[in-house]
């Protein structure tokens, strides 16, 4: 993506390197956002409401986020994508794959949802360290909060010698089926 002017003391080289890590960050807020609506209206079973709720504010975070990422994009002079085709061309990840099932199922599989998305911030935290601190402060404030929400989800999963029942798990489906058996 190619920038003809951006911020002051800022290089439209290094801004073109900080949009595309920006863009897939925005690609990914709209694919959790949407992909936490999804598990608000799959969650079933026990505890059914208490998840049910605690999934919104999450959701409106996230999209919080998005806008907020979108913004700096168009900051830094480019444009951000941010189309359903934006989506799915941008990510590295497969579509959420747990429908209707119960809170330990989704919790286990959202689990590895926020393990993709919060790896993927830090490594736009280590790439922003040399190029704009601006950025990476705000991904920095985003990460925090979004590991702060993986601890709800994970307090969940979590026994009383502190042993994660998704440990180990390789996919969503894995970690579905993990604290599934465990509930
Ligand atoms: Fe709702």
């Amino acid at each position: 993506m190619t920038v003809s002017y951006t911020v002051p003391g800022l290089s439209t080289d290094d801004a073109e390197q900080v949009v595309a890590a920006l863009q897939g960050r925005l690609s990914a807020y709209n694919d959790l956002h949407l992909t936490l609506k999804h598990v608000h209206w799959n969650v079933v079973g026990p505890h059914f409401i208490a998840v049910h709720e605690m999934i919104d504010p999450q959701v409106d975070l996230v999209r919080g986020y998005a806008d907020e990422v979108a913004e700096r994009i168009a900051t830094l002079g480019a444009s951000p994508k941010g189309t359903p085709g934006a989506i799915i061309a941008d990510r590295t990840w497969d579509d959420y794959s747990v429908g209707r099932d119960t809170v330990l199922a989704h919790l286990g599989a959202l689990d590895l949802v926020y393990n993709g998305v919060i790896e993927a911030n830090r490594e736009v935290m280590a790439l922003t360290d040399d190029l704009d601190l601006v950025t990476q402060d705000m991904i920095i404030a985003h990460t925090a909060e979004l590991e702060k929400f993986q601890w709800f989800v994970r307090a969940h999963l979590e026994d009383m010698r502190g042993r994660l029942s998704t440990a180990g798990a390789d996919s969503e489906s894995a970690a579905a089926d993990d604290a599934r058996a465990d509930g």
